[in-house]
């Protein structure tokens, strides 16, 4: 196993694989657990997580460090919720998930970890989960909403530390099916550097079709 990158913690990379280190030898979704000397690692598939999909399309930075804490807004079945976690094993990571459905089994996935706790709720009224949810270090957004950036925004505004980054993956398609995703791209970089620097952005295909990722920095 090769390290990703030396400002990534506890990413890797074999023959063209991205692979996080993990405590858990137990796969969640199906993903293939590789042990090397002492350490298991768990395969990220970038076709089923866009954070992957970003660090594969070579994002320069993320943000992450080990003990980080997280703010997770979409966070689905937990799939790359689960990655997050493995990534800040001595941070935390707040899920947030509004579809009763799939937050039960992201209710299974934090029950095995120390560091993730699950949260129903619309990321839309961040109010809603104030009592619960502490300044973090990183806001990350991944939800196919028409008001995605403004969701995004108000939750960096309401708990982001100053000087915390915000990952956002930008479904296109979701804010307006009739404009070309890269002037979209250009209209949010835009609305977002009202409020927030952005410091870097990848599209995600191949991985993704229509899909943005940005990197943005509470000033
Ligand atoms: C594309 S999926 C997220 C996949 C997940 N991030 C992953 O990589 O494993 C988007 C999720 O956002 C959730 N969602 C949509 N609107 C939301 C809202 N206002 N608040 C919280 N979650 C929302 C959906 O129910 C869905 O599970």
């Amino acid at each position: 196993m090769n390290i990703f990158n030396k400002n990534f913690p506890n990413i890797f990379i074999e023959k063209g694989r991205l692979y996080v280190k993990t405590d858990f030898s137990n796969s969640l979704f199906d993903e293939r657990i590789v042990r090397d000397g002492n350490n298991l690692f768990r395969e990220w598939d970038p076709k089923r997580s866009k954070l992957a999909a970003a660090l594969m399309n070579q994002i320069s930075q993320i943000g992450f460090k080990e003990d980080s804490t997280v703010l997770y807004l979409g966070a689905s079945h937990g799939y790359t919720p689960s990655f997050v976690s493995d990534i800040v094993a001595k941070g935390f990571v707040f899920a947030v998930e509004i579809a009763p459905i799939v937050a039960r089994d992201l209710v299974i996935v934090c029950e095995e970890r120390r560091n993730m706790i699950p949260i129903l709720a619309s990321a839309n009224h961040p109010k809603d989960y104030e009592t619960v949810v502490s300044k973090v270090d990183i806001v990350y957004q991944d939800i196919s909403q028409k008001n995605q950036v403004e969701i995004f925004l108000k939750n960096c505004d309401t708990y982001l530390k100053q000087g915390g980054f915000g990952l956002l993956a930008l479904k296109a398609r979701s804010i307006d099916v009739t404009k070309q995703p890269r002037d979209l791209y250009k209209e949010v970089k835009s609305a977002l550097e009202k409020m927030i620097t952005v410091v870097d952005f990848r599209e995600l295909q191949p991985f993704e079709k229509d899909h943005g990722f940005f990197i943005v920095k509470k000033r």
